[in-house]
């Protein structure tokens, strides 16, 4: 059973993208590193810009133009035998349109990008599966029916004469995810797939996510900016800053034991996790503005911002990630015991 097989779906390392404009060359993602396993479900955090889109746009190979794939591989395995570098293939070809979809699923916060508006519900999704599998139509419709009916569309059946702009925006969300789940993918990708929705049926869809990855081992990497929702889902957590993983490690060590002083900074941004809101209880922001992408800092991208830069070492060398517990890494001079030395002199 590919159950019990260890290695990541999704092996991410050292992955680039970047555009390269007339204004200068924008590096989006800068170098990241990451694993999606079977069956669990990776988060990934951190403020508007920080690259977390383009990192899964890359891994489906679906970044528009100017921006590319420079370096870094992304190999991907189904079944835990035989993998592919996804890095390695034409954005065009084959063999990436066949993984996009039947592989790996993606699910974005606007579904309108991804419905077409001239077909109905049930064509797209029909097609789709029969587009991945050697079925007769009549069972794909049934399966399309059971897909709808699985996201809780009411009446699916008679669902499948609807055009989407005849559905609520919930609604329409629901459909999205059951086109994303009807190939039982190996691999789900939901770039806040439930921001705009109301808090039940965001309720609703992380709960329906989490029982098909339980049925199904789906490898998931959910990107949201709400640490509440992270704290429901995630088995692990990636922090980005700037086009770079800072931290990474289980829900409990970011939470609980956080090492990187952005993921300090973004947790104590939010009011403390099971507090009660409070009426106009704001979220504190944290300090500085990220810097614009043109104008990435010398160093740690985080040196602008950070309270325990060191003059000299911060703006100069940039940190890589390093294991500090197992599996727990992060990139951060102040974390590194070669630099104990400039740390104890701040202190002091
Ligand atoms: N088409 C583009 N041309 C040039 N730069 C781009 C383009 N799309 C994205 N970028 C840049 O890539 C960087 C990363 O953007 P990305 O959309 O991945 O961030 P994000 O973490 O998903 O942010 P958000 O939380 O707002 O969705 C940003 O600096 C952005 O300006
Ligand atoms: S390397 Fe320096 S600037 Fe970067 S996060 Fe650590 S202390 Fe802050
Ligand atoms: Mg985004």
């Amino acid at each position: 059973m590919t159950q019990s097989i260890d290695q990541p779906i999704l092996s991410v390392r050292g992955l680039k993208t970047h555009f390269d404009l007339r204004e200068g060359l924008i590096k989006a993602v800068d170098g990241v590193d990451l694993d999606v396993k079977r069956g669990k479900t990776l988060c990934i955090v951190g403020e508007s810009g920080s690259g977390k889109s383009m990192m899964a746009k890359s891994v489906l190979q679906i970044v528009g133009g100017p921006g590319r794939v420079v370096a870094g591989s992304m190999v991907f395995s189904r079944d835990g035998i035989k993998s592919v570098d996804i890095a390695g293939l034409d954005p065009k070809g084959k063999e990436i349109r066949a993984i996009r979809g039947r592989d790996i699923a993606m699910i974005f916060q606007e579904p309108m990008n991804s419905l077409s508006p001239v077909h109905t519900i049930g064509d797209q999704l029909v097609e789709k599966i029969l587009l991945h599998h050697r079925i007769a139509p009549r069972q794909a419709i049934e399966r399309t029916v059971d897909a709808l009916d699985r996201v809780g569309i009411p009446d699916p059946r008679r669902r499948l004469a609807s055009y989407p702009f005849e559905l609520s925006g919930g609604m329409r969300q629901r459909v999205m995810i059951a086109m994303a789940l009807a190939c039982r993918p190996a691999m789900l990708i939901a770039d806040e797939p439930t921001t705009a929705l109301d808090v039940t049926t965001q309720a609703n869809i992380l709960e329906l996510i989490k029982e098909l990855q339980q049925e199904t081992s789906m490898g998931v990497m959910f990107i949201t900016h709400d640490l509440g929702v992270v704290a429901e889902i995630a088995d692990e957590v990636a922090v980005m800053y700037l086009g770079r993983v800072v931290e990474r490690g289980s829900v409990d060590d970011i939470f609980y034991r956080p090492q990187h002083p952005y993921t300090l900074a973004l947790l104590d941004s939010i009011p403390k996790l099971g507090a009660r809101h409070t009426a106009g209880q704001r979220l504190k922001a944290i300090e500085g503005m990220v810097p614009h992408p043109l104008n990435r800092p010398e160093g740690c991208p985080f040196n602008t911002r950070c309270r325990e830069a060191a003059a000299g070492l911060c703006d100069r060398i940039e940190p890589s990630l390093r294991e500090l517990g197992p599996a727990h890494l992060a990139a951060c001079h102040m974390r590194d015991p070669q630099y104990a030395g400039v740390k104890a002199r701040m202190e002091a």
